[in-house]
């Protein structure tokens, strides 16, 4: 059965080349974004936006989203689809907010501070009921010196194989981004339509759903009408209105 055995060959080659991608697209209501959107298994949802127009080789900014259970003790995304050598945005609720850290881990233990990873966040993060949603623009998510000290750029021309992790228990320090954590009671590995997550809109989905450092509202030009303490004398109403208008919640900040 030689024919049969050389098919086999050539459909394992073929679904390497070209996997099928596993994620669909998405728009999430709250943002207007547009995601290429993988549902796992595990209830988690991995969102990806990207920029119309991307180079070879070099860095691109990333949007990313992440809507979960908020019971999960925390999950994590591991851009080259693999535990080690390459960044992991790890998120949890803490009460109200939504944390996240910048992670690397060097070995199959506990992940440490990546500082090469940076994280914008963007309206669309919160905790609203039992879900969690953590949107945010990433630089560094999508590029970084791989396991032999060589540039490593996720290759946005094709299906990108990452993968996440999952843990039902709690971090240690839940309000301390820098806190340790113990092993996933689950991962698991997908292929991301990167190809079907570009957009040009990119750098208008960012600009409109910007929050400033205070609880700016985008668009507000540096107004902090959503600071976490309301201004003397600011009517309540109107706050209250803005909230409500943008989907904004100034508690839930990383
Ligand atoms: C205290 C934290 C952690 C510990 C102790 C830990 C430990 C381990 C161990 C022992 C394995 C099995 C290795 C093997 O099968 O040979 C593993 C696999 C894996 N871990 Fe973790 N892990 C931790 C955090 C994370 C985080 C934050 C992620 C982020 C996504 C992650 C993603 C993975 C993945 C994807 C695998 C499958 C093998 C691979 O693709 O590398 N782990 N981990
Ligand atoms: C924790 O947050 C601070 C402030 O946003 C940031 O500078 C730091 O890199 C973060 N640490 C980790 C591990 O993500
Ligand atoms: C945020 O508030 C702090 C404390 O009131 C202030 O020092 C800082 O300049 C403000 N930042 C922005 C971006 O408004
Ligand atoms: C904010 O400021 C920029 C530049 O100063 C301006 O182009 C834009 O129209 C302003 N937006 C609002 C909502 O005032």
């Amino acid at each position: 059965m030689k024919w049969l055995s050389i098919a086999t060959v050539t459909a394992g080659l073929a679904g390497s080349a070209a996997a099928q991608a596993e994620s669909v697209p998405y728009t999430d209501a709250e943002t207007g974004i547009a995601f290429q959107s993988y549902p796992s298994a595990d209830g988690v949802e991995f969102r990806v936006a990207l920029p119309a127009t991307i180079e070879a080789g070099k860095p691109y900014d990333v949007i990313l989203q992440v809507e979960a259970p908020k019971s999960l003790g925390w999950i994590g995304w591991a851009w080259a689809g693999q535990m080690t050598y390459n960044p992991l945005t790890i998120i949890w609720a803490n009460g109200d907010q939504v944390m996240h850290s910048s992670r690397m881990a060097f070995g199959y233990s506990s992940p440490t501070a990546y500082p090469d990873a940076t994280y914008q966040i963007l309206k669309g993060t919160g905790v609203k009921g039992d879900t969690l949603k953590f949107t945010a623009l990433c630089k560094g998510c999508s590029s970084w010196t791989d396991f032999t000290g060589e540039p490593f750029t996720v290759d946005a021309s094709q299906e990108a194989r990452f993968a996440y992790a999952f843990s039902a228990n709690p971090v240690a320090a839940p309000a301390d981004n820098g806190t340790t954590f113990t092993i996933h009671d689950g991962v698991g590995h997908w292929y991301h339509d990167l190809p079907g997550a570009k957009s040009a809109s990119f750098a208008d989905w960012v600009a409109k759903n910007t929050v400033g450092a205070n609880g700016t509202a985008p668009g507000m030009n540096g107004t902090a009408v959503l600071s976490a303490t309301r201004p003397r004398g600011a009517p309540f109403r109107f706050m209250e209105r803005v909230r409500r208008d943008l989907g904004v919640d100034a508690r839930n900040r990383a």
